[in-house]
């Protein structure tokens, strides 16, 4: 089979594609032609060597992925040979990017058939990130302000959809003109754009657009100064779900922002939560109908074959997505 494989941590050019044997799926196993694998921030940390987890190459990256099932293990009951599935993993648990991957029957979603194998490719990263956040850290519902930040990227434009949907009033913020457009086109209620912010302009504009009291939910997916932008703009008794840092840059933070207004600070890592035994299947099987109900959809911004991993890792780095970047690994891409 054809893999991505990383040799060495290194920039976008050290992503080759190579043969390997095809795997067998053990025990408990199965064999899954992989038709979308996800392409995440976690992945191009991985790749330059940056991410806190310092995984070791010879790497295959992608820890989302969905596709069908070509082979069963034994062992293996309630799943079949043609079944479409969905799969949250880890890089080289078994590393998405690639033409098949065995992964243990236990990690395994099955996608409906008004879903694409692409779309449900997207979810357990990024909207997983996004749907865990809002409703279990957020406790999210209808007529709650909820500031987004980087909202036109893969885990904010899945947020405020998610959140528009549940009736909340989103602030969005995205970055420049051609992004706010974008995401002004997803029913939100109100969208900034950070390049024409400074300062502590952000707190003031989310104070001015709910009536002086801030949103009783942020999600920050920044990080870095934004952090401390978060911290400004939460209400009282409100929640900052922080869960990213993007610039890798530490944050300069006044509690003096904060804890007057009796608010609460959450963290998220995927990874970490997993580790500690968090079952990634039942929110993922929600956000599968969610999706199959047409009440939200994957925003993707292109589809690349296994030949083209460097561009989409490129895609990301530039900040040129709106929305998910994605691989057709047994597939054509565009
Ligand atoms: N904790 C977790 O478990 C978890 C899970 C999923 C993702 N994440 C993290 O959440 C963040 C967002 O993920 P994603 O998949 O949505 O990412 P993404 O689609 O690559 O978007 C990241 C966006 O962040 C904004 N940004 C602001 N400052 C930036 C900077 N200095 N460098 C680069 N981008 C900057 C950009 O949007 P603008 O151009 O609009 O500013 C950029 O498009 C990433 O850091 C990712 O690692 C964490």
């Amino acid at each position: 089979m054809r893999v991505v494989q990383l040799k060495e941590f290194g920039g976008p050019e050290v992503l080759d594609v190579v043969e390997l044997p095809d795997p067998t799926p053990g025990p408990g196993q199965v064999l899954i032609t992989i038709e979308g694998a996800g392409v995440n921030s976690v992945d191009v940390l991985t790749r330059s060597g940056s991410y806190h987890k310092m995984f070791r190459p010879p790497l295959i990256l992608g820890s989302e992925g969905a596709g069908t099932i070509t082979a069963l293990g034994p062992d293996v009951a309630g799943l079949h040979v043609g079944q479409r599935v969905l799969a949250l993993g880890r890089p080289n648990l078994p590393g998405f990017y690639a033409e098949q991957a065995v992964v243990g029957a236990e990690w395994l979603v099955p996608v409906p058939d008004e879903v694409s194998l692409i779309d449900a490719a997207a979810l357990p990263i990024a909207w997983g990130t996004a749907w865990y956040c809002l409703n279990r850290l957020g406790g999210l519902h209808a007529g709650q302000s909820v500031l987004v930040h980087a909202a036109a990227s893969g885990v904010g434009s899945a947020a405020i959809q998610l959140a528009a949907a549940a009736g909340a009033k989103v602030i969005a913020v995205a970055g420049g003109e051609a992004k706010t457009a974008w995401v002004a086109e997803f029913g939100v209620e109100h969208v900034l754009d950070s390049q024409a912010l400074t300062g502590d302009q952000l707190p003031a504009q989310v104070a001015e657009l709910t009536d002086g009291r801030g949103a009783e939910l942020v999600l920050d997916t920044v990080g870095g100064e934004v952090f401390a932008q978060s911290l400004k703009s939460v209400a009282y008794g409100g929640t900052v779900v922080a869960l990213a840092n993007v610039a890798l840059a530490p944050s300069i933070i006044d509690v003096r922002d904060f804890y007057p207004k009796n608010a609460t600070i959450r963290g998220f890592q995927i990874t970490n939560l997993l580790e500690h035994g968090y079952d990634p299947r039942p929110d993922l099987e929600t956000l599968l109908a969610t999706l199959a109900s047409k009440a939200v959809r994957v925003p993707v911004t292109a589809v690349y074959g296994l030949d083209d991993a460097s561009e989409a890792h490129r895609r990301l780095e530039d900040r040129g997505n709106h929305g998910k970047v994605m691989l057709a690994p047994a597939g054509e891409g565009s």
